[in-house]
Order: C-alpha cells, then structure tokens, then sequence
C-alpha cells in the first residue's frame, strides 16, 4: 500500500502564532486564559490546561491579569468587556481574519450591505458579523444564497476556511441576486492549499485518513471534500481512531490534516500506519522485509502552486520567513516533511535489535530499544523454560537483544521476543556440537507414539 502524506501539514500561520502567543505568557509565568479553546483540537487544548491555560467562556468568568484572543478573532464588544473588567488582551486574531473584520467596519461605516458565505455559529463568523454591528445577513448555501431577496448593491466575504467551490457556487447565484456585488474573497490560502490537496489526494486514494480534531470546521470541511471523491473516507483525531482493516485491500493511502491539527499526531499516525504497512509486507510475501523505508518522496502530492499575493496578507503583521520564489508555508512544510523523514525510526517484524530493560515484573519486560514506543516482551515470549521468571534473568537497566515479533498489536504495542534469540543460539550450539562429533544433555519431555 503507497501512503500519501500531505505536504500541507501541521499548524497553519495564524493557529501557530496563536498557540505561539499563548505558550509565551506561560515562559513568562504571566496568568492567562484563553477566549474559548485556542484551537479546535483536544489534545492541545488539553496541554495548555496542564500548564494552567484554562479557556473562559466570557470576560466575566477569567480570573487572569491576560485573556488571550484566539485566531478566530471577536467582535468589537468583547475588546470592550476587556476593557471593563481590566483584563489585559493578547490578541492572536490570524491577521486573514483580522482583514476581513476591516472589511466589515468599513461597510458598517459606509452603509453597504454586508453578505458573509460561512457557518453563522461559528466564532469566526460571528466575530466577523460584529464588526458589522451583527447585521449582516449570513448564508452557506446555494439554497441560502437563491433565498434572498434582490438588492441594489452589497458585499460579499467568506468566513476563512470556506471551500471554494462552495464559495464560487454561491457567488454565481448572488450575481443574479446584487446589481452591483463587491466580491472579497477571503478564503485563507492556507485553507486553499489544504482544500486543493485534499482533492488531488482523495481523487488518487482509495483509502483516506482525515487527521484533526471532530470540532474543527476546517478538519471537518475537508473530510466532506474527501468524502465526496472517496468511498472511504475516515476522521480521526488520534491513532486511538485509525480503523482495524484489512490494508492489504487498498493500493492507495492518502492522509491529510488540518489546520488546527498538531504535526506530532500526523507524525504518530503516518509512523503507524507505516508500521501496518511493513507488518503486511511481512505477512503477504514472508520474504524478509527490505531497509528501505516508505518512499516518502516519491508518494508526495503534487506542489500546490498558488501562493498568497505579498500584498493581499494583512501587512502589519509579521509573517513566516520564505526562501527566494518559495512561499512561507511552503517551506514550512518542507522542513515538516524532512522532519518526518529523519525522525524515522525503522523497526520491523523479524528484526533482531539491542534494547534497555526499562522495567521487569513476573509477566513481562520493558525494553527501550530506540524506538518511538518502547517494546514488551511477554512471559511466554522470555524464554524457553516455562519456569524462568524474567526477575530471575534480567534487571532494570541490563542490555539485551530481542526479536521484533509485531511492530503494532491491537495495543498499539511493539511485540518483542528474547525467546526466539535464546532458541537460536541454542540451535547453533546444537549444530556446532553435532559437526564435532560431540554429545550433549537433554531433558526428556514428554513420550509420544512415534518416540
Ligand atoms: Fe488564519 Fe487561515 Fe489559519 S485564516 S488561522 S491562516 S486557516
């Protein structure tokens, strides 16, 4: 099975200044809270609990000298809560969003009718329609947009992670509708990059893993684009989701991400399903499995060649560094796939490897043998004598070898073997003896009709 990672990965721009902001009040033990969850993804959100980043509901509830502001940005009234409790704020509005927030005050100010194309519940959008006074008349669909009524003249934005065609779709039918139609297209490019991979993968697998959290719109915009190129189409939030099938019936793995997606789960879940791979290997051919690791190279995506306009990126705000023709996120994610490629430990089923006793007990040993998970070696795979306790043989800290017998069970778990390095190196002893001529000892266990 090839498997196609995404070369769009990880944290876009504005989730990675975010989180980037949010991680700084910490190193500076400054007392934050964020303004609902920084980023739809739970695992994060959980990390920043841990460090005593708690996300509030409203002004009222933070209990900290700072409130961070989230890439979705707010609405002007909430800036004004700040104010009147004398919360301090860090804004991490992704500058995208923040234009699109401009574009509506000016349309307030100006009396133009504003049309927003996005989810009316989402902060995002509800952010955006304050700025509008939260007037705006939102919609996000064909249907939506053939319900409205005729006006003289409006503008149009779309919340940031729209899809495209969608967005395109509705603009056709608001052409009919507005004489004279302003039309923003706000659709951020990290989300045009994303979106358009995610069709170029899901048409090329036949298999396709949509990595990122169950709450993130952006996540869940691609799945359905996926979905709707696709028969088998899953959304995953961490390698605890990945489906137990039969993978030796795909050709063709895609996995891609979100925006909000953290690059250490898409790593754990291309690592994984890598692992799945070899062991099938293994299983089909029961030829020793080659060195190489998965082509990752060759398996990449075509480059997306549309980069975002140097002047239609909010320009005060500092964005990523870019080499020469090649745009920020671009080389973002270049660096994020040589990451995954260096990082790559190579383990498979057969392998003979030394590892550290990190722990012993009466049932099983734990070995760190390098790997991104450390391996278990169960009592019946010790030893050849059923009796020996693993306490009476090794100790934490000793230095063995052992057998890759599994690089994943149904555990997640790497599956070793002392046993079957003890069985061979007896059988070799035994072979030794047998050319010299020599005896050895043996233990009778057990008579059977033919001996
Ligand atoms: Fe900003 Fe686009 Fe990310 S709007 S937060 S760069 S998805």
């Amino acid at each position: 099975m090839k498997i196609t990672l995404a070369k769009h990965g990880g944290f876009c721009f504005g989730v990675q200044r975010a989180l980037d902001k949010a991680l700084e009040m910490e190193k500076q033990n400054i007392p934050a809270s964020t303004f609902g969850p920084i980023i739809h993804n739970p695992l994060v959100v959980n990390m920043l609990e841990e460090k005593g980043i708690h996300s509030v509901d409203s002004i009222e509830e933070c209990e900290t000298s700072h409130i961070i502001i989230r890439s979705h940005g707010v609405s002007p009234e909430i800036y004004q809560e700040c104010e009147k409790h004398t919360v301090n704020v860090v804004d991490a509005t992704c500058p995208y969003v923040r234009k699109i927030q401009k574009k509506a005050k000016e349309c307030k100010e100006n009396s133009i009718e504003l049309i927003i194309i996005g989810e009316k519940l989402h902060p995002e959008t509800i952010g955006i329609n304050g700025w509008y006074g939260s007037d705006a008349l939102v919609i996000n669909s064909v249907k939506e947009a053939e319900a409205i009524d005729k006006m003289q003249s409006a503008c149009v934005v779309a919340q940031t992670t729209t899809p495209e065609e969608r967005f395109d779709d509705i603009i056709e039918v608001l052409k009919e509708k507005v004489d004279n139609l302003e039309i923003f297209n706000s659709i951020c490019s990290a989300t045009k990059q994303r979106q358009k991979e995610a069709v170029d993968i899901s048409e090329n697998s036949d298999i396709v893993f949509v990595v990122g959290g169950k709450n993130s719109s952006n996540t869940r915009k691609l799945f359905s684009i996926c979905k709707e190129r696709c028969d088998n189409v899953y959304h995953i939030e961490t390698t605890k989701d990945i489906p137990s099938l039969d993978y030796r019936e795909y050709d063709n793995l895609g996995i891609i991400s979100g925006a909000s997606t953290p690059e250490w789960i898409i790593k754990e879940v291309y690592y994984t399903m890598s692992d799945i791979e070899k062991v099938e290997q293994t299983e089909v051919t029961e030829e020793k499995v080659t060195e190489e690791s998965v082509p990752v190279e060759d398996n990449k995506s075509e480059t997306v060649a549309e980069v975002p306009a140097e002047e239609s990126a909010p320009a005060e705000e500092s964005k990523p560094e870019a080499a020469e023709g090649v745009s920020a996120e671009e080389s973002a994610n270049a660096s994020f796939m040589e990451d995954v490629e260096k990082s790559m430990v190579q383990i498979k089923s057969g392998m003979v490897v030394k590892g550290k006793v990190v722990s012993v007990n009466e049932d099983e040993v734990c070995v760190n043998i390098g790997y991104k998970a450390d391996g278990l070696i169960k009592r019946k795979d010790f030893s050849n004598d059923e009796n020996e306790s693993p306490l009476d043989v090794v100790k934490e800290g000793d230095e063995i070898e052992v057998e890759v017998v599994r690089v994943r069970d149904e555990d997640g778990n790497v599956i070793l073997s002392r046993k079957n390095i003890e069985a061979r190196k007896n059988w070799k002893k035994l072979l030794d003896k047998i050319e010299e001529g020599g005896s050895f000892v043996g233990v009778g266990k057990q008579a059977i009709k033919g001996g």
